[in-house]
């Protein structure tokens, strides 16, 4: 009688165990030798990750020199690359490896460029935004003492 109800709530169940899966599962992360949290990926995942890195190490450096020249709309500039760089976002194939406290700092640390480029158009005291710097950078090395990037053996 009621095959939308069935269908709708069928997409529910679906739905959720999607969510449970996304959020509860802990990840593809093992214990590394140096104590941190190895996390395994195939050799493609991990370019992209590390270059993903490598794109905040450019935006922190623009960052620093738009702070040295008092120049906020380089800095909001520099931070609207990273944004522009990670437009497709992460695939669910590589969130779903990734331990639940790993993707939080990460999403974390594009939410804190973020405010830190609002704080430079805005109020653009070159003071505050080397604080939101200092409270990003924490991220980093927070992040970095916990965890590495293991590939899998195959
Ligand atoms: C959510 C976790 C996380 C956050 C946040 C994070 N990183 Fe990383 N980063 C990693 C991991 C894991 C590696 C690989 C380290 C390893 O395998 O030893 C890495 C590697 C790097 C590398 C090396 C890239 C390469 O090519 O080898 C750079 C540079 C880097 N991160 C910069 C940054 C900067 C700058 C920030 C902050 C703005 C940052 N990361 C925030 C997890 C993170």
């Amino acid at each position: 009688m009621c095959k939308i109800c069935w269908g709708l709530s069928g997409l529910l169940v679906v739905i959720i165990a999607a969510l449970a899966y996304f959020f509860v599962l802990p990840g593809s992360a093992e214990k590394a030798e140096d104590g941190r949290t190895a996390i395994v990926l195939t050799p493609a995942e991990r370019d992209m990750v590390l270059s993903e890195m490598r794109g905040f190490l450019e935006t922190v450096q623009g960052i620093t020199e738009g702070l040295a020249d008092n120049d906020m709309e380089a800095i909001a500039s520099s931070v609207r690359t990273l944004g522009a760089a990670n437009a497709g976002g992460a695939p669910v194939s590589l969130m779903v490896k990734l331990p639940g406290a790993f993707r939080s700092l990460a999403m974390e640390t594009h939410g804190g460029f973020d405010e830190l480029a609002m704080e430079a158009e805005d109020m653009g005291d070159a003071q505050i935004v080397l604080g939101r710097l200092g409270d990003l950078m924490r991220k980093c090395t927070t992040c970095h003492a916990g965890y590495r990037f293991e590939t899998e053996r195959r």
